[in-house]
This record gives C-alpha cells, structure tokens and sequence, in this order.
C-alpha cells in the first residue's frame, strides 16, 4: 500500500512539532512506517537571500524569494516526498504549499502566481491546519523560545493576514481544529482523520488489484 501524505499547517506556534510528535509515535505504535519532514527544506531557510529577509524585512525581490522557495518544494517532492509515499512510507510534513500560498499573498504574490512556480504537486491525503489567533501563537513561540526571532513576527497585523489568507487557500476538504484544544483532544481529532484514510486507501488498493 502506498504511504499517506499529511500536511500539518499552521501559523509558527500553533502546535505543529506538537502534534507531529504525537502522530508519529501514533504511526510507530502502530507498527506503520514513517517519515517526518518540513517545508520548506534547510536549503532554503539557510540561503543568505532568504536569511536576509526572515531576519531584517529586507528584500530587493520578493518574487526571486518565491522562486527559491518553489524550487526547493519541487526538489523536495521528487527527491523525498514522492519516492517515499511510493515505497509505502506515510509522510507528515511540517508545512506544506499552503504556507507559501498563505505567506506570500500577504507578501504581495498572488496565489495563482506560486502554485503556477509550484507545479502540479499532490494534494495532501489529510492536511490539518491548527487554527489559532495570532496574539497566542506569538506568546506562544515568545514563552517558547525568550523571545520573537523573525522580522515579521514582530507586527501581529502581518499574522492576522496570513491566518485569514491560509482560510482562502487551504483545499476544500482540510481538517481546521480550534488549536487552543488540548493537544491529546488535538491529537485524537487528527487520528480519526488518519485512520479513516488509511482504510480508504486500502479499499481503493484492493479494488484496483481485483
Ligand atoms: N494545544 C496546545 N495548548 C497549549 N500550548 C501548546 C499547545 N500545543 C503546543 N503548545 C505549546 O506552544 C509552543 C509552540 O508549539 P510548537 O513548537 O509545537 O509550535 P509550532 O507550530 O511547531 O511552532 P513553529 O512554527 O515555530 O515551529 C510550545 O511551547 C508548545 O509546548
Ligand atoms: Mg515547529
């Protein structure tokens, strides 16, 4: 049977690491194989032009940085995600296109624009988009980590855009969770939706093979 893909979505601090954790033990537990990776990749979050950006706001070109971030989606897809969903490894990425889609619009891209530099690339077997506003995700990662790193962090207005563009962007089908939940009522939420497609997928596999 082939691997799912699970997209996990959210602004920073929602709760993603959170809950990947928890759904890859749910996959180990269940003697299922699994892979855990990130959107975009460390290729693009260690490139000096995309550095300068996320740091300072600085950018001479924002649709250069969207390149970068397409490319390194499109590398990704092949060199992981697709071969690995292929070879019947469940995958659960922290970020998705959808991120893209959400950040940039906000940006000034338009959404049309980076899914056309993102080509056709899988719609996720579950995405889950942990919903929550701004002013607790911010405190969130502030308890977290002592303070705010990234440049767009520190304006809440930005946050609020990028949580209202995700709602445009995510597909139809999307699991959005109230994310002040606890995680374990998170969690649950999150392994019916899993286990449902699980089954579906068998189901479609034994068919086609009749
Ligand atoms: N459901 C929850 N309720 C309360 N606190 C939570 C919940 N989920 C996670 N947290 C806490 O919020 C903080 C941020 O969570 P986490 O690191 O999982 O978010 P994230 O979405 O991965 O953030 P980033 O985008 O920065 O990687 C952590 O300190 C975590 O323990
Ligand atoms: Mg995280």
């Amino acid at each position: 049977m082939r691997g799912l893909l699970i997209a996990v979505c959210g602004l920073d601090g929602s709760g993603k690491t959170t809950q990947i954790k928890m759904l890859e033990e749910w996959f180990v537990k269940n003697n299922l194989s699994v892979l855990l990776t990130r959107q975009p990749t460390d290729y693009y979050r260690q490139d000096n032009r995309v550095r300068q950006y996320l740091d300072s706001g600085e950018c001479p070109d924002m649709q250069a940085i969207a390149l970068l971030a397409a490319a390194d989606r499109r590398w990704h897809m092949k060199t992981c995600v697709e071969p690995s969903i292929n070879e019947g490894t469940n995958i659960i990425t922290d970020r998705y296109l959808y991120s893209s889609l959400a950040y940039f619009k906000v940006r000034g891209l338009e959404p049309e624009y980076i899914k056309a530099i993102n080509g056709d690339i899988r719609t996720p077997d579950v995405t889950v988009f942990l919903d929550l506003e701004p002013e607790i995700t911010l405190k969130r990662v502030k308890n977290r980590d002592g303070k705010l790193t990234k440049y767009e962090e520190r304006d809440p207005d930005m946050f609020r855009n990028i949580r209202a563009a995700f709602k445009q962007v995510l597909p139809n089908e999307a699991l959005i969770l109230d994310a002040t939940q606890k995680p374990t009522d998170i969690h649950q939420l999150i392994i019916k939706e899993v286990e449902n497609k699980l089954k579906l997928i068998e189901e479609v596999e034994l068919y086609e093979t009749r």
